[in-house]
């Protein structure tokens, strides 16, 4: 006993506090304030006076979509008790999910709204609509009870965002997770994914595990992937009605699993970070300042790092093979509507969808509010991986193999051109 706690005392004191202990200094997840997209609706809503009339439901979920500038074209639909309100989810009434770049609403008929919202200093933000025959309480509100699930190994014990696939009976229930199913991400080939979601859109001779209920119970689960490929319409699995819509669109599906990785990465490299920068007392102005970052910590975040930069460029992106697939939906749209264009009119947002999702090879996500929040050094220790990466070292260039000339040379034109602050630290490192 006594060696056990020696052991503890000593691990505490050499390593002092970790990273991810988020409600403590100086990330403070529970004192700081707030600057992601439901909070500052909140605040807004305060300031005006109103009070929102909308009827509990489909009335409810439009308007904040609208006010928190969520297409509902992005609906995707997920059938698995895997999330809190288990009860009211099941195949006949799945949980409809709807996002944009900064924020995810969650809700399915005769359930309450949740909304994660992604602050970009501190990860997800989780609201709950108050229960529904409550009216005396505000209609929403921050729930710690999120943090159960969304602050868990999945998330390394950061708050944010979750996805899984598994196995589902007839009622929803979770038979087994898909087993090396770990973080859900591009990286996860299709033949894992998407057990417990609904899936409409083409996508040729790939094979996934969505729209199927399992059959050979829990020790051989087994799917049927075939019949339930390629669908148009969700009519023969349920009735639509009450949803805001009839579809869980495959290019969403695609997106949101990428997002959800990619957020997570953001997240925990700049809780590091912060982390790093505090515990050695230096604010931290250029990317040099993070080699005063203690030894420990400085090595577990170049694996983090690593881990980043391949993902932010796609290094595992799982194959979509030859053939070119379809939304359902309109949410391609809505998808583009705010890319950002160089000069040829390309974006980091053009979709090829055969083989791969994107033709440029950098996420989109490098201009959210998350990336952009990112503090400086950190940002520039990026900016300088991919000024190495596209630039500098050619075909040699580490977690950046996957990439041909033209679209290194494609990649570096469009972010020169679409992100002033990397083009103008690209310049120093040009001139130096
Ligand atoms: C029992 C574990 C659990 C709890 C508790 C939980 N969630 Fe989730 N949540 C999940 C899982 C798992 C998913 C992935 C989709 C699914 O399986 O339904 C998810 C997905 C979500 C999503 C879609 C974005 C994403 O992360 O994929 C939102 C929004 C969300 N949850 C909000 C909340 C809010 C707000 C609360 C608290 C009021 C909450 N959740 C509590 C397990 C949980």
């Amino acid at each position: 006993m006594i060696r056990v706690w020696l052991f503890l005392l000593t691990a505490s004191s050499i390593f002092g506090q970790s990273f991810n202990d988020y409600d403590l200094k100086p990330h403070n997840y529970f004192g700081a304030p707030l600057k992601d997209p439901m909070s500052r609706f909140l605040e807004r809503l305060d300031a005006s006076g109103e009070e929102l009339q909308e009827a509990n439901g489909k009335p409810l979920v439009k308007r904040m979509l609208d006010e928190l500038e969520i297409p509902v074209t992005s609906q995707v639909l997920v059938f698995t008790k895997t999330s809190l309100q288990r009860r009211a989810v099941n195949p006949k009434n799945p949980r409809a999910l709807y996002f944009n770049e900064d924020v995810y609403l969650g809700w399915m008929p005769n359930g309450r709204i949740e909304i994660t919202s992604m602050d970009p200093d501190l990860g997800g933000i989780f609201y709950f609509q108050r229960p529904l025959d409550q009216t005396n309480r505000p209609l929403f509100y921050r729930e710690e009870n999120c943090l159960g699930c969304h602050a868990g190994s999945a998330t390394n014990f950061l708050p944010g965002l979750l996805a899984r696939s598994v196995y589902p009976d007839e009622n929803g229930r979770n038979l087994k997770s898909v087993v090396t199913f770990d973080r859900s991400g591009h990286q996860v080939p299709f033949n894992e994914r998407w057990g417990g979601w609904y899936v409409t859109g083409y996508h040729g001779e790939v094979r996934h595990l969505g729209n199927a209920l399992a059959s050979g119970g829990r020790r051989a689960p087994v799917m049927e992937t075939k019949g339930n490929a390629n669908r148009e319409s969700l009519e023969d699995y349920f009735d639509s009605d009450l949803h805001l819509r009839p579809d869980s669109d495959v290019l969403a599906l695609l997106l949101l699993d990428h997002q959800i990785s990619m957020h997570h990465w953001i997240m925990e490299a700049h809780y590091r970070v912060r982390q790093g920068l505090h515990d050695a007392g230096i604010e931290g102005r250029s990317r040099d300042d993070l080699r005063k970052i203690d030894d420990y910590s400085r090595s577990e975040l170049e694996s983090c790092l690593d881990k980043f930069m391949r993902y932010l460029v796609f290094a595992d992106e799982a194959s979509l093979g030859p053939e070119t697939w379809k939304g359902a939906g309109a949410y391609r749209e809505n998808f583009l509507a705010n890319r950002k264009t160089d000069s040829k009119g390309r974006s980091l947002k053009d979709l090829r969808m055969t083989e791969r999702i994107f033709d440029y090879r950098c996420s989109y996500m490098i201009y959210s509010k998350s990336f952009q929040a990112l503090p400086g050094p950190l940002k520039e220790e990026i900016y300088h991986r991919l000024y190495r990466g596209l630039v500098v070292d050619g075909a040699a260039a580490k977690g950046f193999e996957h990439l041909d000339g033209d679209e290194k040379i494609a990649m570096a034109e469009i972010l020169r051109a679409t992100l002033p602050e990397l083009a103008a630290y690209w310049e120093t490192l040009v001139a130096g």
